[in-house]
């Protein structure tokens, strides 16, 4: 068997084929554990349940391989239309919830406490961890690791990771074969090491959709924190990350806090209690075709007709949710500086941001928005111009997928500035949709700095001038160099579409794990 190395990933070449693929399905069901579930549940007036989609990268990605591959999909039930359409499940002894017509995903719900929820998502998923691997702590002043955070790990993260371990399972007990099961993202961290404890057979893999930061920010958790979270981690066969980097650095990681743990940096391994852990980088991407078929929808063309209304002889956009790592501020900042040192452009450059109000419940989220509206409300009174109506800045808010990918189709220039990003889709999706060959500005902070970088313009994230430069260069381009990138980038995109991400995980679960020969019990 090879052993790949975490800096050689698997081509295409190395896939399953569609048939082998269909094999392991047909002998594996598949179970997926994720915070949010494909579809949130309200009540109308009557009493009768309407289910919306899920959104955010991770629903977004896994929805597209559950269309084709139906995965028992476990998530929390997030709402109170959740609680009561997870009730109405248990009355009726309806043991999955379907949803989609045909039936697209079938859905079994973990039903915490709502309190026990709140500490688990709004305590320390969000805040602490989200923002820890983001490295986004203001270290001299925070985080405090109060009581009151102590009681919402034990009593929250803790009580829900168990929650999910007891619900995934009861469904791999029912399953009819032995399923694989993929967890997903920071709220889960505990539940391989739960599930491996008492299934010691399981086929376990969990993927990080976020950065993983060396020991040294690690540090700012206490040690019973953050060795939970690596030892649950290890309870998985394979973990998987956006980036080579951030394996490498869970493997430092778990040298450094876990007693015991060997690691083989060159096979991207660690050895503990027996057990060996393979740990690969599958870099996320988008469903090219769904993607494509929403921005083309009906619903995308109502956008068409008035979008054009925001757009000016040159555009600039962006589209984030409104989240402290995406740099927002920091890029308003720089289009201020691009203005200012390129008074030629004034009047003639647009500045649209599509912007998705976050987490709303979290301090630090709301801090957040308040600052982008103040600078959006600076740069635009500096620069606003009385006669023509001019105003640089648009700011666009509120949640509307197919309004996001019609407005990529048009830009001249699309920011992505984030500080640090596991991946970034935002620029993947740009780059499929735009039809004017527009140039990608790009952080090197981004993930998607590896595969899109060499048709890109690469910024430092911090750095202010340089981002305004580059708004210049972009904007100032020779048609056929940005034509060059822009193809550049299309063709990276549909080369290496979510199905890919995926299959390479199958084909890396059935090499590592399911052929693999037992471990001799000695090492
Ligand atoms: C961000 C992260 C994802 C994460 C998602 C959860 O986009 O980058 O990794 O899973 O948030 O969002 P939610 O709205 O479900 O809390």
């Amino acid at each position: 068997m090879v052993n790949k190395a975490i800096e050689s990933e698997p081509t295409a070449r190395d896939q399953l084929s569609s048939a082998e693929l269909g094999q392991i399905l047909a002998d594996h069901s598949l179970i997926v554990a994720s915070n949010r579930g494909p579809v949130t549940f309200s009540l109308d007036d009557d009493g009768a349940f309407i289910a919306k989609k899920g959104s955010g990268g991770v629903v977004t990605a896994v929805s597209s391989i559950a269309r084709t591959h139906r995965p028992i999909w476990i998530a929390a039930a997030m709402t109170e239309g959740d609680r009561r359409r997870a009730e109405v499940a248990a009355t009726n002894n309806e043991s999955l919830i379907e949803f989609g017509k045909p039936s697209e995903f079938r859905l079994r719900f973990v039903v915490p406490e709502p309190s026990a929820y709140h500490q688990y998502y709004n305590v320390i998923s969000n805040p602490l961890l989200w923002f820890l691997q983001h490295y986004l702590w203001d270290t001299p002043r925070t985080p405090d690791i109060t009581g009151e955070i102590w009681e919402a790990w034990r009593d929250g993260y803790a009580v829900v990771n168990r929650l999910f371990a007891d619900e995934i399972l009861a469904a791999a007990e029912v399953a009819v074969n032995r399923p694989i099961i993929m967890l997903q993202d920071y709220h889960l961290y505990l539940c391989g090491g739960l599930i491996r404890a008492r299934n010691p057979d399981a086929i376990l893999q969990h993927f990080v959709h976020i950065p993983w930061p060396d020991p040294d920010y690690w540090r700012l958790l206490p040690t019973e924190m953050r060795r939970s979270i690596c030892e649950g981690m290890l309870g998985n066969d394979i973990v998987g990350f956006q980036t080579p980097e951030h394996g490498r650095s869970f493997m430092y990681t778990c040298e450094a806090f876990v007693p015991g743990a060997k690691i083989d940096y060159s096979g991207s391994t660690v050895r503990w209690e027996g057990r060996q852990i393979e740990v690969r980088a599958y870099p996320i991407s988008i469903d090219t075709a769904v993607v494509r078929r929403i921005a083309y929808s009906k619903d995308a063309r109502a956008h068409d007709r008035y979008l054009p209304n925001h757009w000016n002889e040159f555009t600039v956009l962006r589209v984030d949710r409104a989240e402290p790592s995406k740099n927002i501020v920091r890029g308003f900042h720089a289009f201020d500086r691009f203005l200012e040192t390129h008074t030629e452009f004034q009047g003639r450059v647009n500045f649209v941001a599509i912007t998705v109000p976050s987490r709303m419940d979290v301090e630090e989220y709301q801090n957040y928005l308040d600052d982008v509206s103040a600078i959006v409300g600076r740069v635009n009174a500096k620069y606003a111009d009385v006669e023509s109506g001019w105003q640089p800045i648009h700011l666009i808010m509120g949640e509307n997928y197919p309004r996001a990918l019609a407005a990529m189709k048009w830009y001249d220039v699309l920011l992505v500035n984030s500080v640090i990003d596991g991946m970034n889709l935002v620029a993947k999706e740009g780059a499929l949709l735009n039809e004017r060959n527009g140039v990608l500005i790009l952080s090197e902070g981004a993930g998607a700095v590896s595969q899109l970088g060499e048709h890109s313009l690469i910024i430092a994230p911090t750095d202010v001038e340089g981002t305004a430069d580059a708004i210049f260069q972009a904007l100032t381009m020779p048609l056929s160099e940005r034509r060059r990138l822009a193809e550049g980038l299309r063709r990276a995109v549909e080369q290496d579409d979510v199905a890919s991400w995926f299959q390479t995980q199958l084909t890396d679960l059935v090499e590592y794990v399911i052929n693999r020969e037992p471990a001799p019990a000695s090492a």
